[in-house]
């Protein structure tokens, strides 16, 4: 006899005189030494205890019974002997029938005789072995089925050994191999048949029907286009499909048998085509599995661990406690529906933190800044007349103060807040903080809302100046009242008066989350952003256009952006305030970031979605993590020309709306280029909070965002002493199919 050492199969001798066993033995010992195990004298004394359970055991009475069970044979030509090629080991049986008896005697009566005899007769298929080994050989110990078909092409990696058992003499080898040498070191005598590339189109028929027919399929594959290429013929064949997914330990039963009708995977499946499903990568897979799995039925810890994957973890964790637990699960379901006990199809969880939860939760709940109610007439009508503001000659008509008020509402706000209220009094338009709209972590010391209004300003000259007027702006006419922002006024010019800028283009304006492939900036596209500062003598524009710089800044940028979304409020800023998830929502509402224009990938949703949770961000903090929320910015800055940083000499309120100003003139200038415009501020804001009071940020928090102005100052010294005020990126793009919308002016406007 020879063996590769591969060889897993068990072969069964039978030896009818104990020299031709001696024989045996000394010719495997000419290949290699060899173990030998001899047990029989136990295993008969079991099987006596079994056939006699009423009788007290007594040597004298077991050993009468055995010599006349032997009946002349010696004992070591008793029963069968087990050869196991690879461990080379040489094992003594009782005979399959006795062998059966005993080793399904402690089965009675949670399963009967009759009972067992019926599970003998069935034939269980499992495809996908990480999981399924687990489930095979609890089957296989019940003996849940006499035969046992196991498909998986992949072997085993060192990262299976946290929930696969088996040795790491095995890795490399192939799981369904592994899983099935595991069942027939238990049981030599269980019928297994190993498809070892795996389920594909070649063999399923094999799989399903050669021989005699599944009874169940047990599906627990990782494979898309098998999980449905399976449940196609399963369904055909009227064949029952159960699958265990042990997060939450989560039972799929799908009783074609019983209802040939019943839609793939409970309808979440859709009629997927398996052929589109091949190949696929992480990425891809998660948009197709999400909808199976659903994303909100995950437990938090998964989802937590799936912001990681491909980022600080390769694939999604899976424990030895919940394999082993959902294999128990699906054991016992095995047998029920092999049986006909349990008819049922259907989603279930055997959820543990559910069934035995933990007294003391953990603390969710934040507090949010409180959002002051909306600005009423009166309450502006009070602040004017404390400014005392000169009256004017009312130099527009109707629908000039219309169009004025449709360019000053197209400025850009943080998270398209639209933090302003407009007034026209006595030839005076009024702009008023609307701080009801403004409220959030990002808006400290309402920079953000300044740098917005310094917009509208910026964007009531364009369109004065294209009627020919001149635009008087004084900010905080009234010292002593923050709410009212600014007072415009128009005037007649006598001589000529222009912008560098169009009304058509204001209008143009927008943000473009979209990239393409990084193109170096045109120098004469560099030469006009820095030209419109030229003329300005306190604003400062820097452009970063060199990759590796670039790349350096993203990290700060980006380490900001993660930073924010682990904060409990601007997490909760981010997705309860401001984001639109469905086109419905950002219709009715008209602010806000619409999901749509952030031009995100299928799995890019699926994982903000995921990012949702304050608890799951609670685990993601708990274990450092939150790399994955770098990605897309990094991907974008990538792809972009530069990136601009537009700094003040001055450290207050002056500085963002004069800043504003400038920012909307580059914004625009940059639009009319042709470039692609999206600012990248969360680092900009969280600095200004952490250098003014640090309030609402931890310790680690803030030393993290001094370290990273630190970071940003060693490599462009000129920004030391100065105010940061606005960052973006710029690059050559598609345009941007969706555009965020504004609130009706109606709700922002007072006239008198
Ligand atoms: C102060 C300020 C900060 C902003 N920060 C970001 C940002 O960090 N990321 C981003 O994608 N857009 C940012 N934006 C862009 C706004 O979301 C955008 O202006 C708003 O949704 C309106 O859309 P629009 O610019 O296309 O008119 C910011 C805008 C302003 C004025």
């Amino acid at each position: 006899m020879e063996y590769t050492t591969l060889q897993i199969t068990p072969e069964i001798l039978k030896f009818t005189q104990a020299v031709e066993l001696e024989e045996c033995i000394s010719s495997l010992k000419e290949i290699s030494p060899l173990k030998v195990f001899d047990s029989i004298q136990l295993q008969l004394k079991d099987l006596y205890k079994c056939l006699h359970p009423q009788l007290p055991f007594a040597a004298a009475a077991f050993e009468i019974w055995l010599k006349d069970r032997l009946a002349d044979k010696p004992l070591s030509c008793y029963g069968n002997w087990i050869w196991y090629p690879r461990e080379r080991d040489l094992v003594h049986l009782l005979p399959e029938e006795e062998f059966i008896l005993v080793r399904t005697n402690r089965n009675k009566y949670k399963i009967t005789q009759q009972e067992q005899d019926i599970l003998s007769e069935k034939v269980v298929g499992i495809i996908g072995l990480s999981v399924g080994q687990t489930v095979a050989i609890a089957i296989a110990m019940e003996r849940g089925a006499g035969e046992i078909r196991l498909a998986d092409f992949d072997t085993i990696d060192l990262s299976n050994l946290n929930r696969l058992r088996c040795s790491i003499t095995d890795i490399d080898l192939n799981k369904a191999e592994i899983c099935a040498r595991e069942i027939w070191r238990i049981d030599p005598y269980l019928k297994v048949r190993i498809f070892k590339e795996g389920l594909h189109a070649g063999n399923i028929d094999a799989f399903f029907t050669e021989g005699a027919k599944l009874n169940l399929l047990i599906e627990e594959c990782d494979a898309l286009d098998i999980k449905v290429l399976a449940r196609h013929k399963a369904k055909e064949l009227g064949i029952p499909v159960l699958m265990e997914t042990n997060d939450r330990c989560l039972i799929d039963i799908e009783r074609f048998d019983l209802e040939p009708e019943r839609p793939l995977l409970h309808g979440l499946m859709g009629d997927l085509d398996p052929e589109k499903l091949k190949g696929l990568s992480q990425e891809e897979k998660i948009t197709y599995l999400m909808p199976m799995v659903g994303l909100q039925a995950l437990s938090e810890r998964m989802k937590a661990s799936m912001i990681e994957v491909q980022s600080s973890i390769s694939s999604w964790p899976q424990l030895a406690s919940a394999v082993t637990m959902g294999a128990g699960v699906a054991a016992d379901l095995s047998r029920k529906i092999l049986l006909n006990e349990s008819t049922v199809s259907g989603r279930f969880y055997v959820d543990l933190d559910e069934l035995i939860p933990q007294p003391i939760q953990l603390k969710t709940a934040i507090e949010l800044e409180i959002r002051p109610a909306l600005l009423q007439e009166q309450e502006l009508k009070t602040y004017i007349n404390k400014a005392r503001f000169e009256p004017r000659p009312d130099l527009l008509d109707e629908i000039e103060k219309q169009n004025l008020l449709k360019a000053c509402i197209h400025a850009p706000s943080g998270g398209n807040c639209q933090p302003w209220k407009f007034y026209f009094h006595q030839g005076n338009l009024y702009i008023f903080h609307e701080l009801h709209h403004s409220v959030s972590m990002l808006d400290f010391g309402h920079f953000g809302t300044y740098l917005s209004i310094g917009a509208v300003v910026e964007n009531a000259r364009i369109y004065a100046n294209s009627l020919g007027l001149l635009l008087n702006c004084s900010y905080f006419p009234d010292a002593s009242n923050t709410m009212l922002v600014a007072a415009l006024n128009f005037e007649k010019s006598f001589g000529q008066v222009g912008h560098v800028l169009t009304v058509q283009q204001l209008f143009e304006r927008h943000t473009n989350r979209l990239f393409t492939i990084r193109k170096e900036l045109d120098v004469e596209h560099e030469k006009a952003l820095l030209d419109l500062i030229g003329s300005n003598r306190i604003g400062n524009l820097t452009l970063i256009k060199d990759a590796a710089e670039m790349k350096e800044v993203a990290e700060i940028l980006t380490e900001a952006e993660k930073l924010l979304l682990l904060n409990p409020r601007g997490h909760q800023d981010i997705f309860e305030r401001e984001i639109r998830w469905t086109k419905e929502e950002a219709e009715a509402k008209r602010d806000g970031i619409d999901l749509a224009t952030l031009n995100m990938s299928k799995a890019e949703v699926i994982a903000l979605k995921v990012a949702g949770s304050r608890k799951v961000m609670e685990w993601v903090s708990k274990f450092d993590g939150g790399e994955a929320f770098k990605k897309n910015t990094k991907k974008v800055i990538a792809a972009s020309s530069a990136i601009g940083i537009l700094s003040m000499p001055f450290q207050n309120v002056e500085a963002y709306l004069h800043g504003g100003e400038l920012m909307e003139r580059i914004w625009i200038k940059s639009n009319a280029m042709g470039l692609a415009f999206q600012p990248v501020t969360q680092f900009s804001y969280l600095l200004a909070r952490a250098v003014n009071n640090g309030n609402g940020l931890n310790r680690v928090e803030y030393e993290k965002l001094i370290e990273l102005k630190n970071q940003l100052i060693l490599r462009f010294p000129n920004l030391n002493q100065r105010e940061i005020v606005f960052i973006f990126r710029i690059g050559y793009t598609e345009k941007t199919p969706v555009m965020a919308m504004r609130r009706e002016i109606e709700t922002m406007v007072i006239k008198d």
